[in-house]
């Protein structure tokens, strides 16, 4: 702190810089790789399947284990108890796979060795013998050979949509395909695990959900959950890629440090990682809306596919999410839809930004611009013309009534800041004349859903400490993945005992001191660890005025809480002061503080509730050039508006936005997965998988908060979450792409172009466009 300027006011809804900023920028901040190693820690490596679906006939391991530098290699034999990580508990995800492989990358063994490279090479002299077996690895496959599921599908209904159909005037029926993406966190899957007496075990991992390590160790090992102590201080990003995937490394490294009795890391490299853990589901849906000549949507009936891999996973949620925004900020007379969640024999897809519930949007957003095209006009008007209202025609197809409406007032904010309505004119006149570069604009809007639609995991817990020097111990059930959950809640902490941010001491999640957690997902980090820390510190307060009125004898309600300390009737004291003064007379200074969301409910049986405590909202406007002979393209200009209520930390919110933004914008137009015909995937590593570079951050991007507006449930702070919606509004690209490429057909036809849209399928769309136009 600068002592020549004393803070004096509180640092909530303030640009308080990220804790690890500093740490991150200095590479000072410790990651699994860099912590310093016990004593004779070991190595493992996994051996893995080089077929995506087969019997194994045999599996000789001789030459692994004669190999040098090697201790001990393990399979399915050495699980003390389950041989089971499935996140879901269905039993479908093996540690190690026994007599059958279900995809290519699969883990069959585990070396351990003196050294990393040592067990690295050791792994590759495995021989094994298949008996290859038919595999199925995208959508189109797996539902021509049956449409075998990895878990129940979702069927969400309201209204009659056969009269809906009956009273509509057109129809738009289609397919559009929605690749799926790589999470591509800087750090890769790691963990460190410590064997301790008897049954207890301590691992240090790089996860979004340390109570499920903590869980799958037990379950792995046949010990109780308190034997486990899982510690997870920073991920070098997660994505949703560590909320279940980092399930297998942990229990891997756990094994081998209770069977060699020594510390044992893991971290694959990261072509392994990539060919071994899920990634977003990709989609197919098909559609069918019925509307009218005015754009007002009567009817839609649609199927959500999703290559879900080789087990359940995540995919029901992810699927569930899809369906939860196939309304997107859309109101739909009539509505029906259903999931696909099926099975393929490819890695077990999993949580990603968004989860699920971008490419539910997506796919609204493309029946909009069938629409558009079909009557001629703006996609914008479309829009419009179907939004949301805020007292009627306001109820989901999950039958929650929408009660925060805001849309109609981020679009209008956008249209006017972007310019968009000039900008659009100017486009079309540029077109007109340009015979090569052709340009496009769109804008687009996001409705998200804040909850986990599962109720149970919107709860957490925290642990707050006053130590008697004034200073502040901070512990709760999140994790920190460069999201800025941290200083989030410890800006709530130190607001509450209005104390400067510096007095607050972030530690490590850790499931010793806050038990039973949720994994850091759905965007409600901040909104449930913030309120649950607040909690903690409100009954350390409460002791604490308490104390005071006793010890300067005045009324409690005199005792009035100000930054920096205490006003006691006419006395002042100092925080740190009045912490020694509690100390010294027996007063408790810590609390565990616990907090559910409040209102939510939902029924998947009948598809009916109140799964989301409130909706974020957003909007985004690109523009983009196309070169019309190579398909190259680039974005102009992105505006991105984002509503997150009350800002807790507007600098940690913007980043948030930009990185959504971008990685949205990455996945939807260069990030392509491709497996081959043996159902390897064969991108799988920077070479082959293009990730946004900072040259493809629009020329221009002007991103904002919506200032205006404030949560109306009594969020923390009256803020909304902000770590997925954004992700949503990359897809201004694809439909600014989509304009360039269809202004090549004088607009008369939609481009539908599939997702990535990258270059090639740019330059498809604008031959399918000249095939159009010649044919007219
Ligand atoms: N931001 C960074 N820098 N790194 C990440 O891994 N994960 C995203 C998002 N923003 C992520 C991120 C995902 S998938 C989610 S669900 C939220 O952060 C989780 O954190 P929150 O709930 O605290 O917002
Ligand atoms: N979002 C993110 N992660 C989850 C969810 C969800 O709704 N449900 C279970 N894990
Ligand atoms: Mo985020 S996909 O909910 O981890």
């Amino acid at each position: 702190m600068n002592k020549q300027s004393p803070i004096t006011t509180s640092p909530l809804h303030v640009s308080v810089k990220h804790d690890s900023a500093i740490k991150q920028v200095a590479g000072r901040a410790d990651y699994i790789d860099d912590l310093v190693e016990p004593e004779g820690t070991l190595h493992a490596y996994l051996g893995l399947s080089t077929k995506a679906h087969a019997d194994i006939a045999s599996m000789n391991l001789d030459a692994v284990r004669a190999a040098p530098g090697v201790v001990g290699v393990l399979t399915a034999e050495d699980i003390p108890a389950e041989n089971d990580v499935s996140s879901v508990h269905k039993h479908d995800e093996p540690v190690f796979a026994t007599t059958r492989v279900v995809t290519w990358g699969q883990p069959l063994f585990a070396v351990i060795g003196e050294t990393r490279e040592a067990a690295r090479r050791a792994a590759k002299l495995a021989k094994i013998e298949y008996r290859e077996l038919p595999h199925v690895t995208d959508v189109d496959a797996a539902v021509a050979a049956g449409g075998k599921l990895v878990t129940e599908p979702l069927k969400l209904e309201r209204g009659d949509v056969e009269a809906g159909f009956a009273a509509s005037q057109h129809r738009a029926r289609g397919r559009v395909r929605i690749g799926g993406q790589e999470h591509f966190y800087l750090e890769s899957q790691a963990a460190l695990a410590i064997p301790g007496e008897d049954d207890e075990i301590t691992l240090q991992v790089s996860s979004q959900h340390p109570t499920e390590i903590q869980v799958m160790v037990a379950q792995v090992l046949g010990v109780p959950h308190a034997a486990v102590t899982v510690n997870m201080r920073r991920m070098g990003g997660g994505f949703g890629g560590k909320e279940t995937q980092g399930n297998l490394f942990a229990v891997v490294a756990a094994v081998a440090a209770k069977k060699l009795n020594k510390a044992v890391k893991i971290r694959p490299d990261r072509d392994d990682d990539f060919q071994i853990t899920g990634k977003r589901h990709d989609f197919v849906v098909d559609y069918d809306v019925g509307y009218n000549s005015d754009g007002k949507i009567q009817a839609v009936t649609a199927t959500y596919a999703a290559r879900s891999g080789y087990s359940a996973d995540l995919s029901g949620p992810v699927t569930d999410r899809a369906l939860f925004h196939c309304d997107n900020a859309y109101w739909y007379p009539t509505v029906k839809v259903n999931s696909l969640p099926l099975f393929t024999n490819t890695v077990s897809n999993t949580a990603f930004r968004g989860f699920g519930g971008p490419q539910g949007i997506i796919a609204a957003e493309r029946w909009i611009e069938d629409i558009a095209y079909a009557l001629g006009k703006d996609p914008l008007e479309i829009r419009k013309a179907n939004f949301y209202g805020t007292d009627s025609n306001n109820v989901t197809p999950y039958h929650q009534v929408v009660e925060d409406n805001v849309i109609h007032r981020v679009i209008e904010d956008l249209e006017q800041s972007s310019d968009y309505q000039a900008r659009r004119q100017a486009i079309l006149a540029f077109n007109k004349t340009s015979k090569v570069l052709k340009k496009g604009i769109a804008m687009v809007p996001v409705k998200f859903g804040i909850s986990f639609t599962a109720t149970w995991h919107n709860q957490a817990g925290a642990l707050v400490h006053v130590y008697r020097d004034g200073s502040i111990h901070l512990s709760h059930g999140g994790t920190e993945m460069g999201q800025g959950l941290h200083i989030k809640v410890m800006q709530v902490v130190a607001d509450a005992f209005g104390v400067p941010v510096e007095r607050v001491q972030i530690t490590a999640s850790n499931t010793g001191k806050v038990p039973n957690t949720s994994a850091t997902a759905a965007s409600s980090g901040t909104d449930l660890n913030a309120m649950a820390a607040l909690d903690a510190a409100n009954q350390i307060k409460a002791r604490m005025i308490a104390h005071a009125a006793f010890i300067y004898e005045v009324e409690p309600k005199d005792v009035q809480w100000e930054f920096g300390g205490i006003r006691a009737g006419q006395q002042f004291v100092p925080f740190d002061e009045l912490a020694t003064s509690c100390w010294m007379n027996r007063v408790q200074l810590s609390a565990a503080g616990f907090y559910k969301t409040p209102k939510i409910h939902w029924d998947r049986t009948t598809g009916r509730g109140h799964p989301f405590y409130y909706f974020a909202y957003g909007a985004a406007a690109s523009e983009v050039t196309i070169d019309t002979l190579t398909g190259e393209y680039q974005v102009d200009r992105s505006d991105v508006l984002e509503d997150v209520g009350r800002s807790l930390n507007p600098a940690i919110d913007i980043g948030q936005v930009e990185g959504g933004f971008i990685q949205g914008m990455g996945w939807l137009t260069t990030e392509e997965l491709w497996w081959d015909q043996k159902g390897q995937l064969r991108t799988h590593a920077p070479s082959t998988y293009k990730i946004p570079l900072a040259s493809d951050v629009p020329r221009i991007f002007n991103v904002r908060l919506a200032e205006w507006s404030i949560n109306k449930e009594p969020a923390i702070g009256r803020s909304k979450a902000v770590g997925e919606p954004p992700l949503v509004l990359g897809y201004s690209v694809v439909e600014a792409l989509s304009m360039a490429v269809a202004s090549v057909a004088d607009y008369k036809v939609a481009p539908q172009l599939d997702m990535p849209a990258t270059p090639e399928r740019v330059l498809m769309g604008v031959e399918r466009m000249r095939r159009a136009r010649a044919s007219t």
